[in-house]
């Protein structure tokens, strides 16, 4: 099986470890390896290297280059001109597999979360790689909050895996959200598996315009021409030729340092503390940085120290570190 990696995002939710420059996917967060290197890993479960296309911007070409040679993995890498969101990514690599092999059934993994594999991911992989001659697969995680983020999913018929999808909701709000809790609609994990041969007609249905800018141009005037847009809005919310296999492993976007908190491994006070953190008194703590920290009087919040930056933020308000960004942004 092919697999395309999509790391080609600029998230900055994990300021001031994420930059524009540096976005999330390529900070080492586990063990010295980054969530991008960790998918790479992934990928080489089902993929050699030679099958692998990871879809990226040409500012991060290098940096990319890098995490693969350190892993010892030299896969393919497709650099866009510029970032036009998902689908744009997903239909410029499809065509360029699809060229090579009309038969192609590929994998797509963001490279942007956490996920832990056990027999049920690679599983599920399995059940999805047989049913991609039918349908393009989604994967559903269950929901524990009404998280606005994410694409949501209402599974219908059951198929011999999975179930086709009755809906396809991308980031809805917090109401509809709330109410699709109730519902039994799963999470959009992101992933996906498809035939290329039956992912390009569907794209040729939904999104006609940018297929045909990449089959009649270069990649560069390609670029120039397509609208930003994901492959969640432009292409699953409209088909109707969708199946979602359950997924259940631990899985999460990594959207904020709370989630990243509660992957890690805790001392006997709560605290996470990769580096030296001296406290007498402090709980629940996430501190990352280079030097020794101490506190004292202080739980329940992240600190995070960086070259030229130091977030200090209650940690139920990890959420907000976004306006920080903004505040810089406006700044500039
Ligand atoms: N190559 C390339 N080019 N990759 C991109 C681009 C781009 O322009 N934009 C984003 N990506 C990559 C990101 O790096 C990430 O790995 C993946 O594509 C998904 O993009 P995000 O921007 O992180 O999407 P999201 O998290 O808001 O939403 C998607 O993922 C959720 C689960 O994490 C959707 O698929 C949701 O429905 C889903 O629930
Ligand atoms: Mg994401």
């Amino acid at each position: 099986m092919y697999t395309i990696i999509l790391a080609g995002g600029f998230g900055t939710r994990l300021f001031p470890l994420s930059r524009t420059n540096y976005p999330k996917q390529f900070i080492p967060l586990f063990g010295g390896k980054s969530l991008f290197q960790k998918t790479v890993e992934r990928a080489l479960l089902t993929s050699s290297p030679d099958e692998i296309y990871v879809v990226t911007n040409a500012a991060h070409h290098f940096l990319v280059k890098e995490q693969l040679n350190s892993i010892n993995a030299p896969c393919n890498i497709l650099e866009e001109p510029c970032g036009k969101n998902t689908l744009p990514a997903l239909i410029y690599a499809t065509l360029t597999i699809y060229r090579q092999d009309e038969d192609a059934v590929i994998l797509v993994l963001p490279s942007d979360q956490y996920l832990e594999v056990n027999p049920a991911y690679t599983n599920a992989i399995d059940a999805a790689e047989k049913l991609a001659s039918e349908y393009l697969i989604t994967f559903g995680v269950s929901p524990t909050t009404p998280h606005t983020g994410y694409g949501y999913i209402k599974p219908g018929k059951e198929l011999s895996s999975g179930y086709m999808v009755d809906t396809f909701v991308e980031k809805p709000n917090l109401e509809t959200a709330q109410q699709y809790l109730t519902e039994g609609y799963l999470w959009n994990a992101g992933i996906f598996c498809f035939r290329a041969d039956m992912f390009l007609k569907e794209c040729e249905m939904h999104a006609p315009d940018i297929i045909s800018a990449f089959k009649n141009n270069s990649v560069k005037t390609a670029y120039s021409q397509v609208p930003k847009i994901s492959i969640d809005y432009g292409l699953l919310e409209k088909t109707n030729n969708i199946a979602v296999i359950p997924l259940q492993t631990k899985w999460s976007d990594l959207g904020s340092f709370d989630a990243l908190y509660s992957l890690k491994e805790k001392d006997k006070n709560g605290n996470v503390a990769p580096t030296d953190y001296i406290t007498p008194d402090g709980e629940n703590n996430l501190v990352i940085s280079d030097r020794l920290v101490a506190t004292i009087g202080l739980s329940d919040v992240s600190i995070i120290d960086s070259a030229d930056v130091l977030v200090i933020c209650s940690k139920d308000q990890s959420q907000r570190i976004g306006e920080i960004t903004e505040i810089l942004h406006d700044q500039n």
